[in-house]
């Protein structure tokens, strides 16, 4: 039986008392741990804000406003630039309006002026106490709520991590030659989308859109897709249809809608030459002129079963000769100032880490919408 009220009064408020004066210490004490609070005394500002930093789970702090070592106002100010919330409540000899319009300016809670009614006193204390006790509520409940944003945040990348990778495996089980070109443009892309000073949402955009570029080729028929020899202009029609299929399957899903238009148009071409839709200039979209060109760099320096690799060097004198006409010559300017070197090691580390480096990149993508 002897357990319950010694473990509620555990569970009482901390109360710091701070008084250079022996008597009302013992005065508030006695009071104060009659209501059963738990009191804890210093005998100045000083001892007070060690107190404090020490041991920080004080509810209510009691502050005489004339010390030595260091007055009231002065130890009040300490104490809530440490501890904004904390409830303080001055004591003050003194009935100077001035000195109660300052400790209240400097966020005291209440104020008590000596000599004072004990049983106004507790009054007192009971509001800051109540007072603290909201605060601790608000400040575990903003807490839980952080927590489950945090879960479900968490649980939102899961399955945004999770389409992306399902639908890159769909199509890598479908067409594995091409090896990790989706990987190396995705991350060739993000290169000269910096380069142009796109923004973190658009450079999302883009890393997304060439991620995803051929998911379409998933809607091509096996004997053309994995058609050996060369295709013949029926096929190529059917062939050219995955830019239109790879945006009818990205358009629906809302993180994905922007990125399905630059799928939609990566095989565009600058002067109006290319497909679907014979879009010419900025008519295209930035992010899928920005991508064309480095799709068709890393196709020239990939091996392909048809062909051998061409080094990077003559890949870009590839590239300027097409400007203009496939690309556009203001990104084609920028991409040929970018050393040789940054694809280079692009090019390596992908082929080095291979599916790794896409867990990475989801994770970074998911950061943003
Ligand atoms: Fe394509
Ligand atoms: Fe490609």
């Amino acid at each position: 039986m002897a357990a319950i009220p010694e473990l509620s009064l555990e569970m009482k408020e901390k109360i710091l008392i701070v008084d250079d004066e022996e008597a009302i210490r013992n005065l508030f004490v006695e009071a104060l741990s009659g209501l059963g609070y738990r009191c804890e005394v210093a005998e100045n500002g000083l001892e007070c804000l060690g107190m404090y930093y020490e041991s920080s789970d004080y509810d209510v702090v009691l502050l005489d406003v004339q010390m030595p070592e260091l007055g009231g106002i002065e130890t009040l100010r300490k104490l809530k630039s440490y501890a904004p919330d904390l409830s303080i409540i001055i004591v003050s000899a003194s009935r100077d309006i001035d000195i109660v319009r300052t400790a209240l300016k400097e966020g005291a809670y209440d104020y008590i002026f000596k000599p004072f009614n004990i049983n106004d006193v507790q009054a007192v204390i009971r509001r800051a106490v109540e007072r603290a006790q909201l605060i601790k509520e608000n400040k575990d409940y903003q807490h839980n709520l952080e927590q489950k944003v945090e879960y479900q945040t968490h649980e939102l990348v899961k399955l945004y991590s999770g389409t992306l990778q399902a639908m890159i495996l769909a199509l890598d089980l479908r067409e594995s030659e091409t090896g990790y070109h989706s990987y190396r443009v995705t991350e060739y892309a993000l290169t000269l989308g910096r380069h142009m000073s796109l923004n973190e949402s658009e450079l999302s955009m883009l890393a997304k859109g060439a991620l995803l570029h051929d998911i379409g080729k998933i809607g091509v028929p096996d004997n053309i897709l994995l058609k050996p020899g060369k295709l013949t202009d029926e096929e190529w029609e059917v062939m050219r249809k995955h830019a239109e299929l790879g945006y009818m399957m990205l358009k629906k899903i809302e993180f994905l809608e922007e990125s399905a238009v630059m799928v939609y148009t990566h095989h565009e071409h600058f002067d109006g030459s290319g497909y679907p839709k014979g879009l010419s200039g900025t008519d295209i979209p930035l992010g899928a002129r920005i991508f064309s060109i480095v799709d068709a760099f890393d196709a020239m320096t990939s091996k392909r079963t048809y062909r051998d690799e061409i080094a990077f060097d003559k890949a870009v004198e590839g590239i300027k000769e097409a400007s203009g006409t496939q690309f556009d010559p203001a990104i084609v300017d920028v991409f040929i100032q970018i050393d040789l070197g940054v694809w280079e090691e692009i090019k390596e580390n992908i082929d080095d880490s291979g599916s790794n480096y896409l867990k990475g990149l989801l994770f970074e993508l998911s950061k943003y919408k």
